[in-house]
């Protein structure tokens, strides 16, 4: 039910309007920084008042498009229906949107993939140009004008402090107690005006727990109240529990030779199947208290938050199936004590991650057998999400785990190639990869020692032949040893897939 009394300001009040009546301040040609962060967070209503719009435009023979920066995926509501109307002329920083990613890959849609901690300076240092309007939704706004942010902070004080304009969403299906896990840091600036960011643990509080933003910007406000759009897992197969299982020994071996503490360092862990059974065996397993500094708070999180395992996580949003999502609600003052949502740019700052020593778990589409990592792009060309917040925590931790399945599509794809056909990782950010097959440990290896180790641990069967193969052949026919490559060969896998269907 949308509740008005989530409008406590009087003068913000009177700028209630419909989301059409929002939309129509939007002219042709702007840029809008949204709200919007795996799916949490995002504005419900105006984007599709604005698609209807540029429907409208287009009919009459009118170009209508504007450029959207948000702060990761969204939902079908933002991304799918701008994408589907050619609304959108730039996006960046991330998207996960199947629309969006046909726009892309069919050259309909600019496409800008950023590191997501990098997004806000390089707005205020101008790289992206003019901010026009900030679309940003809120849990509610304070009677001092103050805004409670929503299960997303992302890039939203960027884009409040930099817009000329502000439309806010007032979203009453978020929970108001809400209120109270944000932690809005305003003290970052360009250089050589930087100061330390002073977090020295996960659960520390450096900042206000809402948005401030001039009152005289807000030109709009749309009570809505639309769920957000949650994460539909598949059943965690047999290969993700091996995974898992790896993992958890390969920390255990760690801790044996004192490299990490019991309670290990703060996880930083992506999201996904493979992602959610690495947490539910660690909340199995004998470390503890676990904490995160991570940049979303899944499924595994809360289960972990439950139990008791994980003490306190910093993310800057949420990424819940339908259950969990409940969970939170219920239980939203017990989850308040112990998560703390702050911007990305802080959720993922390369000084806090390399300060805490966070352990990185992420996944990759592929591998080469040297250890370059690619998380982008299918076939070296198609993109399908973006490097999101993969490389902000890869470089920057104390140790980087990659995590795959061995193979893609029905074991047609090795993910283990010689020669990954877009990198994203190079192999100096990826110390260990793990996939069901096994462990590759390669911090302090030369690469051919890094070859071995990968095809012998980490490849299908079904490959390894082939790869040990090509890595011979590459050592007696290369111009050089140090990382040998067949250069007319390196990609022959991707071409024989895209030709045949099989690698
Ligand atoms: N070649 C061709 N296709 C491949 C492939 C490969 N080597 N590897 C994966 N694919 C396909 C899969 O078949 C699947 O296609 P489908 O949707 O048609 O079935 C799709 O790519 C996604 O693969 P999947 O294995 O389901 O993905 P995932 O859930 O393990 O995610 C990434 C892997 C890399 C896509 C994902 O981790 C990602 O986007 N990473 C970058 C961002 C990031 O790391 N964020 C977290 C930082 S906090």
């Amino acid at each position: 039910m949308v509740r008005a009394d989530r409008i406590q300001n009087a003068n913000i009040a009177r700028k209630v309007m419909s989301a059409e009546e929002a939309a129509a301040l939007i002219p042709h040609g702007s840029t809008i920084g949204m709200s919007g962060f795996t799916g949490s967070g995002y504005p419900k209503v105006v984007p599709a008042a604005l698609a209807r719009r540029i429907t409208e435009a287009n009919a009459r023979g009118d170009q209508f498009t504007v450029s959207v920066w948000t702060g990761a995926s969204t939902g079908p509501e933002l991304d799918g229906v701008l994408a589907s109307v050619d609304g959108i002329e730039l996006r960046m920083p991330y998207q996960s949107d199947p629309i969006s990613r046909a726009k892309i890959n069919a050259g309909e849609m600019e496409y800008v993939d950023v590191h997501l901690s990098h997004v806000a300076q390089m707005v205020w240092e101008g790289f992206f140009g003019h901010l026009d309007i900030a679309l940003v939704e809120v849990a509610g706004i304070t009677p001092e004008g103050e805004l409670i942010p929503s299960s997303s902070v992302g890039n939203n004080k960027t884009w409040l402090d930099l817009a000329d304009r502000v439309i806010l969403e007032v979203n009453s299906w978020q929970p108001v107690e809400l209120e109270g896990m944000h932690d809005i840091y305003y003290g970052t600036a360009l250089p050589p005006h930087r100061k330390p960011i002073p977090i020295l643990q996960p659960s520390d509080r450096i900042g206000v727990p809402t948005f401030q933003c001039a009152p005289d910007k807000i030109v709009a406000v749309i009570p809505t109240d639309h769920p957000d759009r949650n994460v539909q897992f598949k059943t965690a197969d047999s290969a993700s529990g091996r995974i898992a299982g790896h993992i958890v020994e390969f920390f255990g071996h760690e801790v044996k030779l004192g490299r990490l503490p019991p309670g290990l360092l703060p996880l930083q862990s992506g999201v996904g199947n493979i992602a959610n059974a690495v947490l539910a065996e660690l909340d199995e397993g004998p470390f503890r208290p676990l904490t995160a500094y991570t940049e979303v708070i899944q499924d595994g999180m809360l289960q972990m938050l439950r139990s008791g395992t994980l003490a306190s996580a910093s993310a800057t949003a949420f990424s819940l199936s339908e259950s969990y999502l409940e969970d939170l609600h219920a239980n939203i003052g017990f989850y308040r004590d112990r998560i703390v949502l702050r911007p990305q740019e802080i959720s993922n700052h390369p000084e806090v991650v390399r300060r805490l020593g966070c352990l990185a778990m992420n996944g990759m589409i592929e591998a080469d057998i040297y250890g370059n990592v690619n998380s982008t792009h299918i076939m070296g060309s198609r993109i399908e999400n973006g490097i999101g917040g993969s490389g902000d925590f890869a470089r920057n931790a104390y140790i980087s785990l990659f995590i795959t399945s061995s193979t893609a599509k029905d074991g047609t794809i090795s993910r283990i190639v010689p020669m990954v056909s877009h990198v994203d990782h190079t192999e100096h950010d990826v110390q260990v990869i793990v996939t069901e097959q096994g462990v590759a440990d390669l911090r302090g290896l030369s690469p051919r020692r890094r070859a071995r180790q990968i095809i012998d641990n980490c490849a299908h069967p079904d490959y390894r032949a082939a790869l040990q193969d090509y890595f011979e052949r590459a050592q007696a026919g290369a111009p050089g040893l140090q990382t040998p490559h067949l250069l007319d060969e390196a990609f022959s896998w991707h071409t024989r897939y895209l030709q045949t269907g099989r690698m």
